[in-house]
């Protein structure tokens, strides 16, 4: 099983660039091409939040436009920057996104993998927070199939990456969600987004990975008093690769066009 996983878009109204700097919506539809063009496909793609900019009606209508480009079905979680209202009237046709209340949900019908989404992402506010209601679902969720192999995916990480700007804005309750997690061996990786670069570590027994942006990056700035900054990287996503005799391999693949291929040696 094949999962590409998308992140952070901050898909703009038609014509707007994000944060005046960058075409995210055309970088959006490049990375949408160059998923499209994996041979073999996916199977499916993760979108990990922050899927538009403002949360507003018309950015959720272009950010549709964009994605009926897309081979293959997608799963979303909302980021900080989605709105939850306008989020679920974008996505009613998805209906594994619950009607009410956070947008938790577990996917299983896809392939060997099932898909366990926290919406860890708190209204109006940037960072994220795993309170106990969340904790009990999450925990009652993967305890319904212990032996499938599972991926979590969240917005915020759950965990102090260094880098102090993104810090302030990760997902609290980390000890909470690791011990949760910490129970349950069958989760192959937790994958989230939000801080627009690739990072891993192991947390509650596990692997978690984030994923870069297909936008810009955010600046690797590990001074305690480092000051925010963002850079134009070159974009990338994740490709989770689920064999079953191997495990879950991530690659991580820059977007766009790049010399070669030249000869193997
Ligand atoms: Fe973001």
């Amino acid at each position: 099983m094949l999962i590409a996983q998308l992140s952070d878009p901050h898909v703009r109204p038609e014509g707007m660039l994000y944060q005046d700097v960058v075409d995210s919506n055309a970088m959006f539809a490049a990375a949408i091409a160059q998923v499209n063009a994996l041979d073999p496909r996916p199977d499916l793609v993760l979108l990990s939040g922050d899927l538009v900019d403002k949360g507003t009606a018309d950015e959720y209508r272009m950010l549709r436009r964009l994605l009926a480009a897309l081979a293959m079905p997608a799963l979303v979680i909302p980021g900080n920057h989605d709105e939850r209202a306008a989020f679920r009237a974008a996505f009613a046709d998805h209906p594994y996104l619950p009607g009410e209340g956070p947008l938790h949900y577990a996917v299983g019908d896809r392939g060997p993998l099932r898909i366990v989404a926290l919406d860890v992402t708190v209204p109006g506010l940037h960072h994220g927070e795993v309170d106990e209601r969340a904790a009990l679902w999450l925990d009652e969720t993967l305890a319904a199939e212990p032996r499938r192999p599972t991926i979590v995916m969240m917005h915020q990480p759950p965990f102090e990456s260094g880098v102090p700007y993104l810090d302030a804005y990760l997902c609290r309750d980390g000890g909470r969600l690791a011990h949760v997690i910490s129970r349950h061996g069958q989760v192959e990786r937790i994958v989230c987004g939000h801080v627009h670069r690739f990072m891993q570590l192991r947390f509650g027994g596990t692997m978690l990975c984030t994923a870069p942006s297909t936008a810009t990056a955010i600046a690797l700035r590990l001074k305690p008093d480092a000051r925010p900054a963002s850079h134009v990287e070159p974009p990338a996503f994740l490709l989770h690769h689920w064999r079953p005799e191997i495990g879950l391999v991530t690659h991580f693949m820059p977007i766009g066009a790049f010399p070669g291929p030249y000869p193997f040696a």
